[in-house]
């Protein structure tokens, strides 16, 4: 990576002095800032994962899963906050609901139809509203990955000991589907 690509910090992206926000979470790419009343800023490390990420959401942002973009710099990105809870937290104190099970599918059949060769993503990317909807934080890689199925998203429920159901519930309505992921898990 050349030096020019790496953030030297200031407090402003995008015109916001980011000292005054509060801070919400960090993975390997950045910091992400609270932006009220309903966005957030994301301060990234490179250049070059900002504007990996940015060019990924700008080709999603007709889809009800990704957040809009509002703003962006060299080094950050504006976008929608997202409430809720990530999906593994969510099924530590909740039940699989059928809602839900469908929800995870057809996340999978929009990656499918936006072009994704990554047909999978983090459960930590992955925040379930009060509505038993779902919304997806950090797409990354989406089109260098080649994943055919969810294997993460499966082993979360595995793990969370709802597998087994999570295929009964998706059975009929997506037969494909379940037939597909079942053998190559
Ligand atoms: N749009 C958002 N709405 C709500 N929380 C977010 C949002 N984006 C990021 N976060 C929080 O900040 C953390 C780090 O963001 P993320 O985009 O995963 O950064 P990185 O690319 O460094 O992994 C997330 O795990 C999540 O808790
Ligand atoms: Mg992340």
């Amino acid at each position: 990576m050349v030096k020019s690509d790496k953030n030297d910090y200031s407090n402003y992206y995008c015109g916001i002095d980011i000292t005054k926000l509060k801070f919400i979470g960090q993975g390997t790419q950045g910091k992400v800032f609270f932006l009220p009343p309903d966005k957030v800023i994301k301060v990234f490390h490179s250049k070059h994962s900002c504007k990996n990420q940015l060019l990924i959401l700008q080709n999603v942002s007709k889809s009800r899963f990704f957040t809009k973009v509002y703003d962006n710099d060299e080094f950050s990105i504006v976008m929608d906050f997202v409430p809720g809870i990530t999906l593994k937290e969510y099924l530590n104190n909740n039940s699989l609901s059928e809602k839900l099970a469908l929800e995870l599918v057809e996340l999978i059949c929009e990656f499918e139809k936006l072009g994704f060769t990554r047909l999978d993503i983090r459960a930590p990317h992955i925040f379930v509203q009060a509505d038993e909807s779902i919304r997806i934080i950090d797409p990354r890689k989406t089109y260098t990955i080649v994943q055919k199925y969810p294997v993460k998203i499966l082993s979360t429920l595995e793990r969370a000991g709802v597998l087994e159901q999570f295929f009964r519930m998706i059975k009929d309505k997506y037969n494909d589907k379940y037939l597909q992921w079942k053998n190559l898990y």
